[in-house]
């Protein structure tokens, strides 16, 4: 059973055209981007099938819910909510984070610093109990069972795991497939990549902002490029118990709200949240926070967003 989602990406160009020149691919992390094109088949295979199960409400308690019910593609895989109820209605307690470039990071959680694999992540969703999300809890017998009566995911997994005896569909293969397949997301595509391969400047409207966020600022001592953060733990205001990981800023014009339990509404209100006696942001006036939050668009991937790769597949893995 398959959630059905509203997919009607609307195609946005951007209205601002830029040089591309030759493109000389000089940016540091050039090499940490996948060209899927050049997977070998096993490593292709298993993300296909990753990709068949982040969108597939099988893998939740009454089949009403998928990874891809709260990592929404149009919105760079987080969602519009504060927070998001699980199956059984459930309180959510964190905002839904993007996924983009999701296999970069070292931790997985906007609090928890031990969380560290990836495949062992998924079960959190799956099985876990604070909060119930998915509501698979001691039901992981149920999810080998539901996937493996399935003649379409039988001939995913086989071609997925073509060395590996049976029985082939395990909670062990289910998590490492969606493993591959959030690790295939990359979102590298933004206006502000392409500046950066081409050696030009953005747009002119977004340049006083770049300037505020790289210097006045001091945003990018914790923003840090590539990914727009620097994976620490903070408390940047005070009224809070736990130091949160820097979220990454990438495509953070289409995940709002914003803080990691979704308090700020938009993403002026993030950036006046930064107290300054708690880090090294100064105060700021309106008319500057305005230029930043015009220069965070640039972070914006149309390409990422519309990209077929990470879409829901186009027909259910049904028998
Ligand atoms: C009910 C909504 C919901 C569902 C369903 C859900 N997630 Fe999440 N996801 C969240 C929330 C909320 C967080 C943040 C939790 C935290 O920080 O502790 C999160 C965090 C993550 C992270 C960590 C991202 C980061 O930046 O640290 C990954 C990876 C992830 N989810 C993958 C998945 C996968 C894979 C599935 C399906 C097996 C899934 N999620 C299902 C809501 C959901
Ligand atoms: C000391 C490190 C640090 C500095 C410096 C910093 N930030 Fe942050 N930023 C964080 C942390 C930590 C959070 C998450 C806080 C939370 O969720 O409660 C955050 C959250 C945000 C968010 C919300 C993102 C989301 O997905 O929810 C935005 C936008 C943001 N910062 C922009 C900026 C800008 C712009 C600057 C410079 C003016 C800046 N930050 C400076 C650490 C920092």
């Amino acid at each position: 059973m398959m959630n059905k989602y509203f997919n009607k990406y609307i195609k946005l160009t951007s209205a601002i055209s830029l040089c591309l020149g030759i493109a000389s691919l000089s940016v540091s992390y050039a090499a940490e981007r996948t060209n899927q094109t050049h997977l070998d088949p096993v490593s292709a295979a298993q993300i296909e099938l990753g990709r068949y199960l982040f969108y597939d409400a099988d893998l939740s308690k009454d089949g009403s819910m998928a990874c891809a019910s709260c990592h929404k593609q149009r919105h760079a895989f987080a969602e519009d909510n504060k927070t998001h109820p699980g199956f059984n209605g459930d309180h959510g307690i964190y905002n839904v984070p993007s996924l983009a470039n999701v296999g970069m990071l070292k931790t997985y959680s906007w609090t928890n610093q031990h969380i560290t694999d990836l495949a062992k992540h998924a079960l959190v969703p799956i099985t876990g109990t604070v909060p119930v999300e998915m509501g698979m809890h001691g039901q992981e017998k149920v999810i080998e069972q539901r996937i493996a009566s399935n003649a379409c995911y039988q001939r995913l997994f086989a071609k997925a795991y073509p060395d590996l005896k049976a029985p082939k569909i395990t909670m062990t293969t289910i998590t490492q497939a969606i493993a591959r397949f959030e690790g295939s997301i990359k979102s590298f595509d933004s206006i502000w990549d392409k500046s950066q391969k081409t050696k030009q400047p953005l747009p002119s409207e977004m340049q006083e902002g770049e300037k505020l966020f790289f210097g006045k600022g001091h945003c990018a001592s914790c923003h840090l490029p590539p990914l727009f953060t620097d994976q620490k733990f903070y408390r940047i205001y005070d009224q809070i118990t736990q130091d949160i990981r820097t979220p990454p800023l990438r495509n953070v014009e289409l995940t709002a709200p914003y803080l990691h339990d979704g308090r700020a509404a938009t993403i002026e209100e993030a950036i006046y949240a930064h107290d300054s006696k708690n880090t090294s942001v100064p105060v700021m006036d309106k008319q500057e926070i305005t230029a930043i939050t015009i220069f965070l668009k640039s972070l914006t991937d149309y390409t990422f967003i519309n990209n077929p790769a990470y879409a829901m597949p186009k027909e259910d893995c049904i028998k």
